[in-house]
């Protein structure tokens, strides 16, 4: 168990992304999110690639020893991600027939979610199922299991994961709908549109991630995200910040004014959320910025490195971390 001087310091809400990987390389990773977090989601090792090396194998040694070190450290683990337009392995992708995808599709959520009964506290069930640049409120997009099984992929995955644990959080999942501009406001028009018509066919949703891959030139759409998001709650939903981060690839400035602006617009994402009731859950995608997925994707132009996340690259507390304090 984690020491009572661990636990005092710790943001009750506040959970991070983490890699097996990193977490073996590096030691002040998992010391750091074991001081600051209560909760951790694997950012690569549930998802199906990592899982699923080929058709009969379940692989889940990896994500095992993530859960591991969140039981040893006092942490609860949610689960991301079972259905996912991107990252299908190519044994998937080579099945040809319809009804064979459905099995592959049922199998794998099935297998997955009850090998983790009672273990996890939420699952991404369906991630980034809208399109970016929607042009109608009922676009979705396209995929491999779209194209095979079509819209019912996504109320068959909830009844799925459903039947599989019925007492684990199942969530949908959507990036860039936060900030103000136009295809992120059509976007998240679109999402809202989903969960009505998934709420209204019955299909057992608990919660919405809002993934908040936050892009730090953009000023979040505070009264239209606030709206959301009461709307959400008031429809019985959860609402969750599942992948927190600000993008700051297009900032100039030194380090320190770009890490007030990125403060700046995680305060304004969280006080538009925490309007209509408090953020129960609060996850960022990793933790410091030595290890984060915008330094590899989004490299910026004068080359220094990316300033995403609550602690920077040698771990030290940034104002990101005050901002999470405030509302976690
Ligand atoms: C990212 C990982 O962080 C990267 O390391 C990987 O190469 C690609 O996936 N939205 C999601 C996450 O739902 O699963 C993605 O994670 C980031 C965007």
């Amino acid at each position: 168990a984690a020491p009572e001087s661990k636990l005092a310091q710790r943001r009750p809400g506040y959970g991070a992304a983490a890699t097996l990987w990193n977490l073996q390389a590096d030691p002040r990773f998992g010391e750091a999110i074991s001081t600051y977090c209560t909760q951790l989601v694997p950012e690569l090792e549930l998802k199906w690639p990592m899982l699923r090396p080929d058709a009969h194998t379940f692989a889940f040694e990896r994500a095992d020893a993530i859960l591991d070190f969140a039981r040893q450290n006092d942490l609860t683990m949610r689960g991301h991600a079972l259905a996912w337009y991107h990252d299908i392995p190519d044994w998937t992708r080579q099945i040809k027939d319809a009804k064979g995808v459905e099995r592959a599709f049922v199998d794998h959520i099935a297998t997955v979610v009850s090998y983790y009964k009672d273990k996890l506290t939420s699952w991404d069930v369906v991630n980034e199922p809208i399109p970016d640049n929607p042009k109608k409120v009922t676009d979705r997009r396209d995929s491999f299991w779209s194209q095979n099984l079509g819209d019912r992929w996504i109320p068959l995955a909830f009844r799925t994961a459903a039947a599989a644990d019925p007492y684990v959080k199942l969530a949908i999942n959507e990036y860039d709908i936060e900030s103000a501009k136009g295809s992120f406001i059509a976007k998240r028009a679109a999402f809202r549109k989903l969960i009505m018509d998934l709420l209204d066919q019955g299909v057992p949703l608990h919660a919405v991630g809002l993934q908040s891959h936050l892009h730090a030139e953009l000023e979040i759409d505070t009264h239209g995200l606030a709206e959301f998001v009461t709307e959400l709650r008031s429809w019985g939903l959860e609402v969750l910040v599942t992948e927190l981060d600000v993008n700051d690839q297009k900032l100039a400035g030194n380090p320190a004014e770009r890490d007030a602006i990125v403060a700046q617009r995680v305060d304004d994402l969280l006080t538009a959320i925490s309007t209509s009731g408090p953020v129960r859950s609060i996850l960022t995608w990793g933790i410091s910025d030595r290890h984060s997925w915008i330094n590899g994707t989004f490299a910026r132009e004068d080359k220094q490195p990316n300033r995403p996340l609550p602690l920077d690259g040698e771990f030290k507390p940034k104002p990101f971390l005050d901002v999470i304090t405030k509302f976690a």
